[in-house]
């Protein structure tokens, strides 16, 4: 099985195909994915809350990402690899320079994903100077905010959806490779990938992007802090999980 490579995923764009991800933390999930054909495996700074059981991403650090991209990596044979840069570990294009560098060297990860806002646009160009393949992540961006009633839908003010069509262009411009858009509006997330020429991949941003990426707890109705509301219950309905744990609860209790 050969290895996806971002031209193949720019191919699945420009052909319209539809881009597949999901997050991954270890092993044996990444094995499961992985064969169930995948595109992106995504090492989300999500394990903080799914894995650690945090109320939000906040304390998880680079040598946590590391170990989790290097196991991930273990289960890998096909999918795309992007691992998350977390909080404050590329406040300077310096800092973000060695600490992209040490995570793509030592994890094996194929691309750095780093959360933007209006202030950090200089730390897209110096990783994409530096050749360091960048996902950008725009739109709701968790390690910005600490409140829930922070967590809202983007995009939908037409002076907000304009922000965000011009942010993506200017992301685009200065050299990431990828977007990420959270949480903004089914309008919004069909204008940005309908001109970006970079693969724009949705969650909670409606069924136009190029692309669509969950957190695999969620997508397994499992998640510490409970389901994103705009997550589609129908799935669920395939999700036979909860019934083979009760099973294999009930089998051990009958002796
Ligand atoms: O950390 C994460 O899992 C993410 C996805 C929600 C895109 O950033």
């Amino acid at each position: 099985m050969t290895k996806i490579s971002l031209k193949k995923i720019n191919l699945l764009k420009s052909q319209n195909k539809g881009i597949a991800s999901l997050t991954a933390y270890d092993a044996s999930f990444a094995r499961f994915i992985d064969d169930c054909g995948i595109d992106i495996i995504l090492v989300g700074d999500s394990l903080g809350e799914v894995i650690q059981g945090n109320k939000n991403t906040h304390s998880v650090t680079l040598d946590e990402i590391i170990y989790h991209t290097k196991i991930v990596c273990k289960g890998i044979k096909r999918a795309y690899l992007i691992s998350d840069m977390p909080r404050n570990t590329y406040k300077t294009p310096k800092q973000a320079i060695k600490n992209a560098g040490l995570l793509i060297k030592e994890s094996g990860a194929d691309m750095v994903k780093i959360e933007c806002n209006n202030k950090n646009f200089n730390i897209i160009k110096s990783l994409a100077e530096q050749n360091i393949p960048v996902c950008a992540h725009i739109g709701l961006t968790p390690q910005f905010i600490s409140k829930k009633k922070q967590f809202r839908k983007f995009g939908v003010k037409q002076t907000e959806h304009n922000m965000l069509v011009e942010q993506a262009i200017f992301i685009e411009k200065i050299g990431a490779k990828m977007l990420i858009i959270e949480c903004v509006s089914e309008k919004t997330g069909l204008e940005i990938s309908s001109i970006l020429k970079i693969p724009v991949i949705g969650i909670g941003s409606g069924k136009f992007c190029d692309g669509q990426i969950l957190v695999l707890y969620d997508l397994l109705g499992i998640s510490f802090n409970g389901i994103p509301k705009f997550f589609n219950k129908g799935y669920f309905k395939i999700n036979n999980f909860k019934n083979r744990v009760k099973k294999f609860i009930k089998n051990s209790k009958s002796k």
